[in-house]
């Protein structure tokens, strides 16, 4: 199935339409949102202390200037979570809720209602809408990649504060003209690269950066590989192909004119605006494991396991390298991949080896036994490894605790006192959050410079300060995709 890398030819097959491979089939069957709910039901529940009654009349149009209105973008698997620690601060308030799943934004201001006991969150299919009410301060933006560019391009022109989600966005240039908007509009920005406000990645990114393990030479980013059906939709495909078990990787195999590609697409559900939905990517058929929380596991909409994870651990590796404005000057990648017009097409397993000023290099990889998942910073005299299921080091001394013993932070580091928390804290003061919009950059830089390595099969010379490919046109052209009209980022 894999093949070593895709040419620039089949990349151009990324820009056109496989619809004309398709028989839209009638197959509708209902998706249940229940255990989301549920989820966020947990998720709310926990981060409150006690139950906070607030009566109706402070809501909505007049909502006191201590308190900082929000209104929510996409209800899916992060959206709702998000939502449930906003809804936790006392000074924050959930005003609105947009999806243009009907079922999703029922669920969301069914949450958001049943949590204040009123009914005053106001539903939105349209986030042009959302943003143009002058008495929302903040969004937040939980949408799948493909929509991060015009959403927060839009929520920074319509001088929103925004807490956006990782990786910053589905292309460098999408994630510049965020960059520019955020900058230019002077709003408050926040990544949901929450490791950053746990104790245990800053205390092992201090541990760098105060200089305990010496000069480093080595970073190792290790990062899932393969794919993930967290929507849970590829059982009911599989059925569908006369599979009762099977391997959610079988998605990876199936390509426009087989059999197995009639039967597994279908109709969009009534409840889902698809066409929408799509928006600036390239239009195809309906294919249910592709949409929801799976539409990551194709480039169309997504950047595979790569790019949903340079935003965690690359982001806390730059934060002990003290890169969160600067990056690799070199990259190569490598990878396996499904064919390009498979159901899911993103590397199945990659490797990707980046250069960094004073001689340290980088390895990212997924799949690669000799990578461990997380990050771990290897120095003259020591080395840390974190990841969100624990930490270790060289030195047995800097084992103990959440935090550094006082006398060893030599660099502190930004201290958030939670992640939402951090984002209204910094609304209020008009001060840089934990991971501002310039961070988010950069985290995310060399993940979309090892796809593009990987992708053209060959190494990608980066200009850091001009941010510009170096004598590569057919990479940089990478840089960017094509919109689907009308869609547009707002000028
Ligand atoms: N920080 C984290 O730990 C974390 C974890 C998971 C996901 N995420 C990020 O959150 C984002 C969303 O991912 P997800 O897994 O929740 O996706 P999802 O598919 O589960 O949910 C996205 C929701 O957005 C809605 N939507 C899509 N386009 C929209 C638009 N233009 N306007 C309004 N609603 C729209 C969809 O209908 C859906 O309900 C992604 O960027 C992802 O990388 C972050």
């Amino acid at each position: 199935m894999a093949i070593a890398r895709w040419s620039l030819r089949a990349l151009q097959l990324l820009k056109i339409t496989d619809q004309k491979n398709s028989r839209q089939s009638t197959l509708n069957k209902s998706y249940s949102r229940s255990w989301n709910r549920r989820q966020f039901l947990k998720t709310a529940a926990a981060a409150l202390a006690l139950p906070t009654i607030v009566p109706s009349s402070v809501f909505g149009q007049n909502a006191p200037s201590n308190r900082i209105t929000l209104g929510v973008v996409g209800w899916g698997m992060q959206g709702p979570g998000n939502t449930g620690s906003f809804l936790a601060l006392e000074d924050c308030q959930v005003v609105a809720a947009c999806d243009l799943d009907k079922k999703h934004l029922k669920s969301a201001v069914s949450a958001i209602n049943d949590h204040y006991k009123n009914q005053d969150c106001k539903a939105y299919a349209d986030y042009r809408e959302m943003f143009a009410r002058k008495d929302i301060d903040a969004v937040m933006l939980a949408v799948p990649d493909h929509w991060h560019g015009i959403l927060a391009v839009a929520a920074a022109k319509a001088k929103k504060d925004i807490y956006g989600e990782k990786p910053l966005a589905r292309t460098i240039a999408e994630q510049q003209a965020i960059v520019r908007a955020v900058q230019q509009n002077k709003v408050i920005w926040q990544t949901g690269s929450w490791q950053r406000s746990q104790a245990l990645f800053r205390k092992a990114a201090e541990i760098v950066r105060s200089g305990h393990i010496g000069k480093i030479t080595r970073v190792e980013v290790g990062l899932p590989a393969g794919h993930n059906d967290f929507a849970r939709t590829a059982p009911e495909l599989l059925e569908r192909l006369g599979k009762t078990k099977g391997d959610c990787e079988l998605l990876a195999t199936i390509v426009p004119g087989s059999p197995e590609w009639e039967k597994v697409v279908s109709a969009p559900p009534e409840e889902l605006d698809y066409d929408t939905w799509i928006g600036p990517a390239r239009m195809g058929p309906y294919v249910k494991t592709r949409v929801h929380m799976n539409w990551r596991w194709n480039y169309n909409t997504g950047g595979g396991q790569l790019l949903d994870w340079v935003g965690h651990h690359v982001d806390i590796a730059h934060w002990g390298m003290d890169c969160d404005n600067s990056g690799p000057s070199e990259l190569e990648g490598h990878g396996e991949f499904p064919a390009v017009n498979a159901i899911w097409n993103t590397a199945t397993k990659y490797r990707i080896e980046a250069k960094y000023p004073n001689d340290i290099t980088m390895i990212i990889a997924g799949g690669h036994d000799d990578i461990r998942g997380g990050t771990k910073w290897i120095g003259a005299d020591g080395w840390v490894w974190v990841n969100r299921s624990g930490f270790d080091t060289s030195n047995p001394d800097w084992k103990a605790g959440k935090n550094l013993p006082e006398e060893m932070r030599k660099v502190k580091l930004y201290e958030s006192a939670g992640h939402q928390r951090n984002f209204v804290d910094c609304i209020k003061s008009r001060q840089p959050t934990i991971t501002p919009v310039e961070t988010a950059h950069h985290s995310a830089i060399p993940g979309h410079l090892g796809l593009i390595s990987m992708l053209t099969g060959r190494k990608i010379r980066w200009d850091v300060k001009q941010e510009e490919i170096l004598n590569d046109t057919g990479a940089s052209e990478l840089l960017s995709r094509p919109y689907r009209a009308p869609w547009q980022l707002a000028a």
